[in-house]
């Protein structure tokens, strides 16, 4: 009975394992295909949305090749960062960090600013 008990533990315990592995290849996958497949927003708002918002301190265009703030990235620099997926820069938008004002940015907007800056890339 032990022996029994013991070994449903074991398989309790590999098909946890199993099940956090699913997710990691899951979510690397679902993060490649948001890369890949176009992104959910417009990049044509978002240029819109960015020479409003954002063009105060940061370059938004590909052409402009220093920010008017110059601790400010580049959009063309953030878009060639690696790391930089559309769900960093999701974070980065909806988390209030030094010198950047937190936006009433939609949902929405969010989207297309984010499928402007990758598009620069
Ligand atoms: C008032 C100036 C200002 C405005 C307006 C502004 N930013 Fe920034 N932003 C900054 C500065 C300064 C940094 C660098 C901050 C730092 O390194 O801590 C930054 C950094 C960032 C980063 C990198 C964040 C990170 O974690 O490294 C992103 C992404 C970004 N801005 C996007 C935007 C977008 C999109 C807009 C428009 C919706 C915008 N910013 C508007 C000043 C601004």
């Amino acid at each position: 009975m032990r022996a029994f008990e013991k070994s449903g533990d074991d398989q309790a315990g590999v098909l946890s394992m199993k099940r956090v592995v699913y997710s990691v290849i899951f979510l690397a996958l679902s993060d490649f295909c948001n890369v890949r497949a176009q992104p959910v927003g417009d990049p044509q708002e978002g240029l819109a949305l960015a020479q409003q918002f954002c063009s105060e301190c940061h370059a938004v265009r590909r052409e402009q090749v220093r920010s008017p703030t110059p601790q400010a990235p580049t959009f063309l620099k953030l878009a060639t960062t690696p790391g930089v997926t559309s769900a960093a820069l999701s974070v980065a938008l909806t988390t209030p960090h030094a010198g950047m004002p937190m936006f009433g940015l939609t949902t929405t907007q969010r989207e297309d600013v984010i499928a402007y800056i990758l598009g620069l890339h």
